[in-house]
């Protein structure tokens, strides 16, 4: 699997340190708005499936009360950016009136957040922000308010760390990119169907 892999892109101990500091940050952020108040804790939604890995990281890292759901997206016509995007799987929590943090692996073009963001805010939570992995800025479309972001990084097909290609990688510590000749020819294939 490594031997896929042209270039280490974020290693294992900087994602870390990072999820450490997010977590820091996080939980000072919210520690006076759940406190005291029951069945209040910080809601965090992680987006299936990507993002699991890094949750299961950053949750350890916060250190007030948190509860976890998750919710799943489809992305119909990948290779087309046609970027149409809909509800697979929903949330089991009534989300109104919680504090929520939506947690991502990366946010690309935008799209998926952007449909993410309006279908949740219209369940009128307390808040709603996002903590994302990994941000590709040269690749939006749709503008995206991420208030935590772990790093910033160059449009470059990226897997590792709960990411992955064709459902491969997620399994690997760090975020590497992926050899060309490894997606191209799928790539252009989806191009054309
Ligand atoms: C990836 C990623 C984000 C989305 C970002 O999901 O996890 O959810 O794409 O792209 P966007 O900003 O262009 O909308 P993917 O569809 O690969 O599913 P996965 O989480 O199961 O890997």
């Amino acid at each position: 699997m490594q031997n896929d892999i042209a270039e280490i892109l974020v290693t294992e101990e900087q994602i870390q340190a990072r999820v450490a500091e997010l977590g820091r940050q996080i939980s000072n952020d919210y520690r006076d708005k759940v406190a005291g108040e029951a069945g209040q804790s910080l809601l965090l939604v992680g987006l299936l499936r990507g993002a699991i890995v890094f949750l299961s990281d950053l949750m350890r890292a916060i250190d007030i009360p948190v509860q976890l759901d998750f919710i799943g997206i489809s992305s119909y016509g990948l290779g087309t950016e046609s970027g149409a995007v809909r509800l697979v799987m929903d949330l089991e929590t009534d989300i109104a009136g919680r504090h929520v943090v939506i947690v991502e692996d990366i946010v690309d073009t935008g799209k998926t957040l952007s449909y993410l963001l309006g279908n949740l805010k219209a369940r009128n939570p307390a808040s709603l922000q996002i903590c994302a992995l990994l941000d590709k800025p040269d690749r939006r479309t749709v503008p995206i308010e991420i208030k935590y972001v772990g790093f910033e990084i160059p449009d470059k097909f990226v897997v590792g760390y709960g990411l992955d290609f064709a459902e491969g990688y997620r399994n690997l510590p760090f975020v590497g990119v992926l050899k060309e000749h490894l997606y191209k020819v799928v790539l252009m294939r989806e191009a054309i169907l």
